[in-house]
């Protein structure tokens, strides 16, 4: 899922990337991430990071076997406008060459732009911290400053901890096919009206925090 470009452009015209917030969060275990908007430089990134991903997250990510990406679809999930298509990439300041952690992104479905289609993904090795919950939170509030107020998302139905997030944001849960849910999540423009669950308060807390490296 959301691999290649659709056959048709969409939405507004492309502007400037976001002016690089947030930066470097602090995750439940104390361990360090730099979060930023994905940029063209990432493709090595990208790749390396679905050679470290299990074989079960691939999967559990595109609802396919998934093993390489293609020049074409690296090109495509790196080169975004932050518009239409937002992407923020979570790196680790502290290794050489600051390697890919986790990804979220969304693209905005051309025949309802206030929705769009949402995907997040953070190495095996680093799950269970938090890091998906942050990288969403962060992606939802540039989501919500271009217009976006539903994210959908395609979660098979074992995918207990994307489904436990999803459904601490309030999401409305259908069934898209066989073993496949589908949540339409709300991403509301002011962050007070999350709800008051665990994600919904870490999510709040990333919109409200400016810079520093409190652990969200
Ligand atoms: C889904 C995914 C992004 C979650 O990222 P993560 O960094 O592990 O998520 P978090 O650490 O923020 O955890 C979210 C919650 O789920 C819980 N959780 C984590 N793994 C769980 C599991 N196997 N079963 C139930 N709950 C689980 C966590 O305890 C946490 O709850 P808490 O905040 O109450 O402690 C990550 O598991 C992943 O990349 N999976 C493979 C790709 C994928 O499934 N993408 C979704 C496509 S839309």
């Amino acid at each position: 899922m959301q691999l290649s470009a659709p056959s048709k452009p969409i939405g507004a015209a492309s502007t400037a990337l976001l002016a690089e917030p947030p930066g470097e969060f602090q995750l439940r275990d104390g361990t360090r991430v730099l979060v930023r908007p994905i940029h063209p430089e990432d493709s090595d990134r990208l790749r390396e990071g679905l050679h470290r991903l299990s074989a079960a997250s691939r999967y559990h990510r595109f609802l396919a076997t998934v093993s390489e990406l293609s020049e074409a679809q690296l090109r495509y999930l790196t080169h975004v406008d932050q518009v239409d298509h937002l992407a923020w990439i979570a790196l680790d300041p502290a290794l050489s060459g600051e390697p890919a952690l986790g990804v979220a992104r969304c693209i905005r479905l051309p025949e309802n732009p206030a929705m769009a289609e949402v995907a997040v993904t953070v190495l095996d090795a680093y799950q269970g911290r938090g890091l998906g919950t942050l990288l969403l939170g962060v992606l939802s509030r540039s989501a919500a400053a271009h217009g976006i107020r539903t994210f959908r998302a395609y979660v098979l139905e074992d995918n207990d901890a994307m489904l436990r997030i999803f459904r601490d944001l309030g999401a409305d849960v259908g069934r898209a096919d066989i073993g496949v849910c589908q949540l339409d999540v709300p991403v509301p423009e002011d962050p007070e009206t999350l709800p008051d669950t665990p994600t919904g308060r870490v999510f709040k807390a990333v919109a409200a925090r400016v810079g520093g490296g409190r652990p969200v």
